[in-house]
């Protein structure tokens, strides 16, 4: 089939690459140039395991190719996906204006039959807007629009995308329906087949549920903190019970990216738009935010006076695997320690060059063992597993004060204590015999 895909960033180009590699011809659309010109040259603009990789498979192969055009992108495709940013407004509801100009260009480009598929995460009656938008500016009325929400992390996205737990479409007319019958089915994945409205809202749904999830089990490390409990202990203790699942029940620093922050802000938006008010959702925030400045505190109570202090850092990115900044929880981690005055020096496999444009003050250094140089306390901010097999003897020799605050509990507290370091995770106690 072909397929154009408009919006080449982190779900638009794991998407179009992934289809160029089902064997689809692909063209992948964006108005970033600097990004067109990498992807060009069979180079992936962003960080994401594997995809380089079948990017410069599928260009070679000649299924996969890159344009600034959407006019090109109407003409040529039958299938055009939409996956443009929906960045948060200053209330949290969602800008859809990059949508609504990309549907505006479709509409003047419309010739014959084209399927609409809208990918990027919206309120629900965005589809209909997408409709009336093209269907205002169209020559004809020969054209559907159908939402199939992503459920890609990344890290693991093209992992995700070929091997789903489920796809939703959500469609309105038989001949959508088929169209993307046809083009899935090379997956053998569970189809669940919905109303545009209902495609929409089991993005958002999951968004918010996977949150929630998170930040009911930080609130609860906090009472193990309290309590003297073990975080992981009583994680497992729940989530052997199949009703609550195993998955996304792991405590840190809170939840970071540019899904679960900016979703859930728009979710709540919009269910307030539809008359309802989903207080939920906000204690789910509210929750999110202060885990962040509670490991601040608990980095302040271990240290003791920060004013002065320097301060290494390991990791960066919301998470392991990629190098995406937006909404990384060590972004305020990092500025309330810098309104204290202290200094920082920053450790990340792949966020680097993203994180400078971000982060001000902080030294970028090459390796874990420069970031732990000369520091009161080593803090670990994202759960990279090549942090997992550091020569800690080394580590520690080199640190101002042996202090290592794990935001993302990646090590033993035991393990750590024989080491030689004063360690501090989110909820988790160090057995007595060893304290
Ligand atoms: C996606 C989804 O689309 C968003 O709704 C979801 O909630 C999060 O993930 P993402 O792929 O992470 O966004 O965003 P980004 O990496 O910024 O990619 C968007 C791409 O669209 C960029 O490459 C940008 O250059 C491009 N773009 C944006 C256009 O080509 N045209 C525009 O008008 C706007
Ligand atoms: C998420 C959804 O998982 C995906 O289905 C959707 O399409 C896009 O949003 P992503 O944001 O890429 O994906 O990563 P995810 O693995 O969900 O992690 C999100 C954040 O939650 C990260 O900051 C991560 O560190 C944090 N997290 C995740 C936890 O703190 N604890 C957990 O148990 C799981």
């Amino acid at each position: 089939m072909k397929i154009a895909i408009i919006g080449s960033g982190y779900v638009g180009l794991v998407t179009g690459t992934c289809f160029a590699h089902l064997g689809h011809a692909v063209l992948c659309v964006d108005n970033n140039k600097d990004k067109l010109r990498l992807l060009k040259q069979g180079k992936s603009p962003i960080y994401e395991p594997g995809l380089e990789q079948m990017i410069r498979e599928n260009v070679k192969e000649g299924r996969l190719k890159f344009t600034a055009s959407i006019a090109e992108a109407v003409r040529k495709c039958e299938l055009l996906f939409i996956s443009v940013n929906t960045p948060p407004k200053e209330n949290g509801e969602a800008d859809l204006s990059f949508i609504e100009n990309v549907s505006q260009e479709i509409a003047r480009n419309l010739k014959s039959y084209r399927l609409i598929i809208e990918k990027s995460t919206v309120p629900v009656q965005t589809g209909e807007w997408i409709y009336k938008t093209i269907r205002a500016r169209a020559k004809h009325s020969l054209f559907d629009v159908a939402s199939n929400p992503e459920f890609l992390r990344e890290g693991s996205a093209v992992h995700d995308f070929l091997k789903p737990d489920r796809i939703v479409i959500g469609v309105s007319s038989a001949r959508a329906e088929k169209l993307l019958r046809k083009l899935y089915e090379p997956l053998k994945a569970p189809l669940v087949v919905t109303s545009l409205a209902s495609a929409g809202l089991i993005k958002h749904a999951s968004n918010s549920f996977l949150a929630t999830k998170i930040s009911f089990v930080n609130m609860l490390a906090r009472i193990c903190d309290a309590a003297g409990a073990d975080i992981e202990q009583v994680a497992r203790g729940m989530g052997l019970d199949p009703r609550i699942g195993a998955s996304f029940l792991k405590a840190g620093i809170g939840f970071g990216g540019f899904c679960f922050p900016k979703d859930l802000s728009a979710f709540l938006k919009m269910s307030e738009r539809l008359g309802m008010r989903f207080d939920l959702l906000q204690e789910v925030l509210d929750i999110n935010e202060s885990q962040k400045q509670y490991f601040v505190r608990k980095i302040e109570q271990a240290v003791w006076n920060l004013r002065g202090k320097k301060v290494g850092v390991l990791g960066l990115a919301f998470k392991a695997d990629t190098d995406d900044m937006r909404f990384a929880p060590s972004i305020d981690i990092i500025a309330a320690l810098q309104k204290e005055d202290v200094k920082i020096q920053a450790y990340d496999p792949q966020a680097v060059s993203n994180a400078r444009k971000v982060l001000s003050g902080v030294r970028f250094v090459k390796n874990p063992y420069e970031a732990a140089r000369g520091v009161d306390a080593l803090l670990v901010l994202t759960e990279w597993s090549e942090f997992l097999t550091l020569d800690f003897k080394r580590i520690r020799k080199t640190m101002n004060r042996a202090l290592m605050l794990d935001g993302r509990n990646l090590y033993n507290p035991a393990d750590m204590k024989r080491l030689g370091f004063e360690y501090h995770s989110v909820g988790r106690s160090v057995p007595a015999q060893l304290a």
